[in-house]
């Protein structure tokens, strides 16, 4: 299910991750706080539990995030300040690891390094910031499913139409946050109009 935001403070942020001249430093920091949005977006319907906690007037009943219930994993290298937004918001929650690269020629991606929690009966969620043929969300999401989680759920930035349709098409109840969706791929799969690189601009390796 393709969840695209219609959030106005996330199209603003998205805009600016999109100029050229937005320098690396400032590229991460934009990724975590759009990724914050939009897992604040994500969170929104998601059950909670009760529990009492001390105030100043005495003990009050609340309804609070199972954080525990929550793993984080973002396809790196891009997806890592995604995971270092969030982590700011929900400290008590699990992080997992799953490193992709795309082949620069056919585009195809492979998974060069992987490191979960048990994800047994978790919710988790896949952090990348770039959809572009859909390929290494697909991936990550089968891998991910191996292991038997509760939910899982996608936090992206920039998808192309081609991509997130693959990826809704392939798995249709997993739901994607999506901050926005661009309408082409270009010769060499890059979104179009897209941010270029988004691992290469947020780790000046250009
Ligand atoms: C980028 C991006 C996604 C993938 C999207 O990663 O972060 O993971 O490409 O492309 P797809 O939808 O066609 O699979 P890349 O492989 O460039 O690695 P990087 O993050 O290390 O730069
Ligand atoms: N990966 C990116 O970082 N950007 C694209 O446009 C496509 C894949």
């Amino acid at each position: 299910m393709i969840l695209q935001s219609n959030n106005t403070l996330i199209k603003h942020l998205v805009n600016q991750l999109r100029n050229a001249q937005t320098n690396c430093g400032e590229f991460r920091t934009l990724v975590a706080q759009i990724a914050k949005l939009l897992c604040a977006e994500a969170l929104e319907n998601m059950p909670t539990v009760q529990t009492t906690i001390p105030t100043w007037q005495g003990d009050l009943k609340c309804h609070v995030i199972e954080e525990n219930d929550l793993v984080f994993i973002p396809i790196l290298r891009a997806g890592e300040p995604m995971l270092n937004g969030i982590l700011e918001l929900l400290p008590k929650s699990m992080g997992g690891f799953l490193a992709m690269k795309r082949d620069e020629e056919t585009a195809v991606s492979k998974i060069y390094y992987q490191r979960f929690p048990n994800l047994n009966n978790k919710t988790v969620i896949l952090l990348d910031p770039m959809v572009a043929t859909g390929g290494s969300l697909i991936d990550a999401i089968s891998v991910v499913k191996e292991q038997n989680p509760k939910e899982v759920i996608c936090l992206n930035i920039l998808g192309s139409t081609f991509g997130v349709d693959s990826v809704d098409a392939t798995y249709p109840n997993i739901k994607m946050y999506i901050a926005q969706i661009d309408d082409e791929l270009d010769e060499n799969k890059y979104i179009r109009p897209g941010l270029g690189d988004a691992g290469d601009r947020a780790f000046n390796t250009l």
